[in-house]
């Protein structure tokens, strides 16, 4: 049962303490055994290659229970496949999948009493994240790694849930580099975009809309989340090689495709907004979040999409059917839920 005391409609995505971590050490060339902690703290060394040199990378997944009581974790393989991407990205020691999913499964079950139940909205949250803990003064990396998993109770990652949102853009602000590390889940990323959030925050939008960082010219992600629009029946969203390539964006291209519409997945030219009928960003934390209206800060353009107040039709059947899939209310004829053993 989900523990009672909680306010699981109200939540927000923020950390609440749960009972366990579950963490993982590599040390002389292999991995260690699943350990159990109730402790929220890592001890590491003062010189750990993740302090001085953002050795550290993560994941994002949800688990979701159902109305048969089921807990279902969504695209665990997806995550663990990138997770090995971004360890490899940053030269540290990729943790194999099988090893990925005993730890997720474990942490899920230990905290089940922290899944919300069916019907609230809400999710448990699950946060792999890899560091490098060896001594290091030398810009070398790690030969030892901790890998730890956490998971907390979450709600809707912008403010409005599934209401259209307003966002940002301005050429002022690059999260990475062309070829840089934008196509892996590194935290040296998201360091690097906190000043363009707190600026898009500090002028009353959810997120900044990254242009693409060598042209600016084509449109990039949505701060922590991809960007899709729709026009003519056809579901858009940016080709780029500095976008993390989402697993929510992989997933609803399938539902598309699944409700019939085309999918097209190119460059984006900024001026191509003003053609869209509906917009999105989208993502585990933010699934979809329909955007009604994107500021130029730089210009002062704006660009609308659809009503100001309700999601447009086709982002509401996607998010419906995402969903529902995440919940276990429509069937999962791709195989994408894990279900917890009882
Ligand atoms: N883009 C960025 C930069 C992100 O941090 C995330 C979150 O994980 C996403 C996109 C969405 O990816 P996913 O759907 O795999 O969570
Ligand atoms: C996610 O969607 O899982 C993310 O990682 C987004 C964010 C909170 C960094």
């Amino acid at each position: 049962m989900a523990d009672t005391n909680i306010d699981w409609a109200n939540l927000s995505f923020s950390y609440m303490k749960t009972d366990y971590n579950v963490r993982c050490t590599y040390k002389d060339g292999q991995w260690g055994p699943v350990e159990v902690s109730d402790s929220e703290y890592v001890p590491m060394h003062i010189a750990a290659s993740c302090l001085h040199y953002g050795q550290e990378s993560f994941e994002g997944l949800k688990a979701f229970r159902g109305e048969d009581g089921k807990i279902r974790i969504f695209r665990l393989e997806e995550n663990a496949k990138r997770f090995i991407r971004s360890a490899e990205g940053i030269s540290m020691q990729p943790m194999p999948v099988e090893k990925f999913r005993e730890m997720v499964l474990k942490v899920v079950e230990l905290n089940k009493r922290f899944v919300p139940p069916y019907g609230s909205g809400a999710s448990l949250y699950i946060r792999p994240l890899e560091i490098g803990i060896s001594a290091r003064v030398g810009v070398k990396p790690a030969d030892e790694y901790m890998v730890i998993m956490l998971v907390t109770p979450v709600g809707p990652y912008f403010k409005a849930g599934f209401k259209p949102t307003k966002v940002c853009m301005s050429r002022e602000y690059d999260r990475v580099a062309p070829k840089g590390t934008g196509s892996i889940k590194v935290g040296g990323n998201y360091a690097a975009s906190l000043v363009a959030g707190e600026k898009a925050h500090e002028l009353g939008y959810s997120v900044m809309l990254y242009l693409d960082p060598k042209e600016k010219k084509y449109l990039d992600e949505c701060g922590a989340a991809n960007f899709f629009a729709i026009k003519d029946n056809t579901y858009i969203t940016p080709a780029s090689e500095s976008i993390l390539p989402s697993i929510t964006n992989m997933s609803l291209c399938q539902i598309a495709e699944d409700l019939g519409l085309k999918v097209d997945r190119r460059p984006i030219r900024l001026e191509e907004l003003e053609t869209f009928e509906e917009a999105s960003a989208c993502g585990t934390a933010a699934v979809c979040s329909p955007i009604c209206q994107i500021d130029d800060i730089d210009t002062g353009k704006s660009y609308t999409f659809g009503k100001a107040d309700e999601a447009g039709p086709i982002t509401t059947k996607l998010y419906n059917q995402l969903r529902g899939i995440q919940n276990g209310d429509l069937e999962d004829t791709h195989g994408w839920c894990d279900i917890l053993p009882e």
